[in-house]
């Protein structure tokens, strides 16, 4: 009688969606390390310029801490700045259904200490970001990670300007180049006609 109260329980939580399986970010530990190369602050542009990340285990921790780390994953993530008021970008304790981590920037086998070059995908939009890595156990759960920002994640952000907007800014800076041109060029050849006309005189 009991088992299946037990069950039926189970089964509920699991309609609810907090089935055992979705990890809680909360319960992680705090073992790995990773660094990415932009500064506090800057603004990198996306489809140009790269970020390299480096990650590995915390070598304050023992050897074998990480022996159940199978898999890797390093993401770009939203700082809280660029998620007010969208729904789509919000942080969930329950990685399962968090938002905050949208894009991935290296998904591979676990190793202590690796490093790579990423160039900003063009599909990145403007905002400001941290960098997040997720380590994985052979059941492809998570259970550590480590992050470029704070607890807070109000510290060492950096953003990433999105390619529509800069395109957008290019065609407005070249037809307003243009129009300079040819402006100039009228101008030019107004000057060269009055000279001729003065020297006519
Ligand atoms: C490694 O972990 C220790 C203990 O939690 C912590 O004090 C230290 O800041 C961590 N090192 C890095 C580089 O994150
Ligand atoms: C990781 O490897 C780099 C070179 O690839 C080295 O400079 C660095 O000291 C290594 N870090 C650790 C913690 O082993």
């Amino acid at each position: 009688m009991e088992s299946h109260l037990l069950k039926a329980f189970l089964i509920f939580f699991c309609l609810l969606g907090t089935c055992y399986g979705d990890v809680l970010f909360s319960s992680l530990s705090h073992t790995l390390v990773v660094t990415a190369s932009p500064n506090q602050g800057q603004v990198l542009n996306a489809g140009e310029d790269s970020i390299t990340v480096t990650w590995g285990l915390n070598q304050s921790f023992p050897t074998g801490t990480d022996e159940l780390y199978k898999e890797v994953k390093v993401n770009l993530c939203y700082a809280p700045i660029s998620q007010v008021d969208r729904a789509w970008r919000k942080t969930v304790d329950n990685l399962g259904k968090d938002k905050t981590c949208q894009f991935t920037i290296v998904n591979k086998p676990y190793e202590r200490n690796q490093s790579i070059e990423w160039i900003i995908n063009k599909d990145v939009p403007t905002a400001t970001y941290f960098v997040r890595a997720y380590a994985y156990n052979s059941a492809g759960e998570e259970v550590a990670y480590d992050q470029t920002a704070d607890g807070k994640k109000s510290s060492n952000l950096f953003e990433i300007q999105a390619i529509s907007g800069r395109h957008l800014s290019l065609d407005i800076a070249s037809v307003c180049f243009s129009a300079f041109s040819l402006l100039s060029l009228f101008g030019f050849f107004l000057a060269e006609k009055s000279k001729r006309r003065q020297v006519k005189n």
